[in-house]
């Protein structure tokens, strides 16, 4: 029996927790959500129509861009301007292939527009200059006379962008330059010094965080910077094992389920841990801890170009979004935004698109089921709950949001939720199930895995009785008195 608080409401679940991340890596931003505004497949000025209706039915919130280590080679010059004079640069990251720049800072907010979401942009420590950085700010967000905003206005967009986000520099411990946490720190206090404030909105500037579990970064930058940051990174991902050897998205041994699931659980003790650091420096939570990279990191599909990296998403995949999301909302008086990596065909992705076809994945469905918690008020409940079962509760609009992931390879779950108030009525139950343990959808068989009504449930008074099957997440929305 769990006892559901839902009298007192929690801390809000920031929205850009359901943020997503896109690079120049692979097939995401060329084919993926850009096609061109000659191409066959259906476009609006070449983003993929049924690439941003997919998003937006999951509520998009912010969008990072343009990566990654991507990021810290990737000069914004080179991206503006008629299309066909745009230099041609080499993807040194992600499998040597030409780089058009014809996706550049026009496309991007043409493509935020069209979400309707926010932008979130990572400028480049690694190998640029403070002032360029100092100048792509002014491009975007200046609205008055000055040099750049008059290139703007020559490249055709009279108005500023908003810039909400904006991280200065990825990875600086790694492919953002190979730094120490103290070179680091000073370097990041010189750099944001410069993404100046042009427009109204303040703009949230974002330091780079450690890698998994280095405490000494988080401490020394922490230490020597907290107070010029909105915001520091972590980047953690899912393995089934050892870095150097990732185990297949498809067709795994059940040992590859618990190692991924295991792997992704961890992030709770990373966001404790560098909580409390944080905590030393920051003890009102102002600073936002931002995990901007996170999911499952598989081998790539075979035949396919291993710096591209595209990998199936499985049931298994959904079991990781279900249950880092629920740890995200655990913590959600210090997580402010998380980006899953990647949006479209890398990674974790939300969407596979080959062509013309398009496929929504298992992830996919979790992130559409979890959207109600999307600026919600947490709901916190104590009491027993089975081994493998991972869930949120939270409150918006008067309605009671609970989703539930059960990681068990068999059986069902039967559990009792025990609320503070009468429950009225089940305003919508909706799950998604896999029958084996990598099911998953294909271009041929694209609904496999997909949302189905969840009517295993009962309710009478206060008390609400759901079994839940193995391999399974589930999101019931319920009305009760007051
Ligand atoms: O998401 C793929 C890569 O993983 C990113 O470019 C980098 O920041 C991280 O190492």
């Amino acid at each position: 029996m769990i006892t559901v608080l839902n009298r007192k409401a929690g801390p809000r679940i920031s929205k850009y927790i359901y943020g997503h991340f896109a690079e120049h890596l692979g097939r995401c931003i060329y084919e993926g959500l850009y096609v061109g505004p000659d191409s066959t497949i259906p476009n609006k000025n070449g983003m993929r129509t049924d690439v941003v209706e997919a998003l937006k039915a999951i509520n998009i919130p912010v969008l990072r861009w343009p990566g990654g280590c991507f990021a810290d080679e990737y000069h914004w010059q080179d991206g503006i301007g008629a299309k066909e004079k745009r230099k041609k640069i080499v993807n040194t990251h992600w499998g040597g292939v030409t780089e058009t720049n014809h996706f550049g800072t026009h496309e991007f907010f043409e493509l935020i527009d069209q979400l309707g979401c926010e932008a979130y942009i990572n400028g480049n420590v690694g190998s640029g200059t403070v002032q360029e950085m100092q100048e792509w700010i002014e491009y975007m967000t200046m609205a008055g006379a000055s040099p750049m905003s008059a290139l703007r206005r020559e490249n055709g967009r009279e108005e500023p962008w908003a810039v909400k986000f904006f991280g200065v520099g990825n990875e600086s411990w790694g492919c953002g330059g190979n730094m120490r946490p103290q070179y680091y720190a000073d370097l990041y206090r010189r750099y944001q010094t410069y993404v100046r404030q042009y427009g109204d909105e303040k703009i949230y500037k974002i330091a780079c965080g450690p890698n998994v579990d280095d405490y000494e970064w988080m401490e020394e930058v922490m230490k020597n910077a907290s107070a010029f940051m909105d915001g520091i990174s972590l980047h953690h991902y899912a393995l089934t094992g050892a870095w150097e050897d990732k185990g297949p998205a498809l067709d795994f041994a059940e040992e590859h389920w618990w190692s991924l699931i295991q792997s992704a659980e961890k992030m709770d003790e990373l966001i404790t841990k560098h909580s409390t650091i944080m905590d030393t420096y920051d003890s009102e939570n102002r600073v936002g801890l931002i995990i901007d990279e996170w999911g499952s990191w598989l081998a790539v599909e075979p035949g396919t170009n291993p710096g591209f990296l595209y990998q199936q998403n499985t049931i298994r995949d959904a079991m990781v979004a279900a249950v880092t999301l629920n740890i995200f909302h655990k913590h959600a008086e210090r997580v402010q935004m998380a980006n899953i990596a990647q949006t479209v065909n890398v990674l974790q992705a939300m969407l596979l698109t080959e062509g013309e076809a398009i496929v929504k994945t298992p992830s996919y469905y979790v992130f559409d089921l979890y959207q109600v918690h999307q600026d919600a008020q947490r709901i916190d409940s104590y009491g027993n709950s089975a081994e493998h079962l991972s869930y949120t509760i939270s409150q918006k609009d008067g309605v009671l949001n609970l989703s539930m992931c059960n990681y068990a390879l068999d059986g069902n779950q039967t559990i009792d939720f025990q609320f503070e108030s009468v429950i009225n009525n089940v305003q919508s139950s909706r799950f998604i199930y896999g029958k084996a343990i990598d099911s998953h959808n294909e271009f041929d068989r694209p609904e496999e895995v997909l949302i189905k009504p969840f009517e295993d449930y009962s309710y009478e008074e206060n008390k609400l009785t759901l079994t839940i099957p193995a391999k399974s997440v589930l999101t019931i929305q319920l009305e009760v008195s007051d």
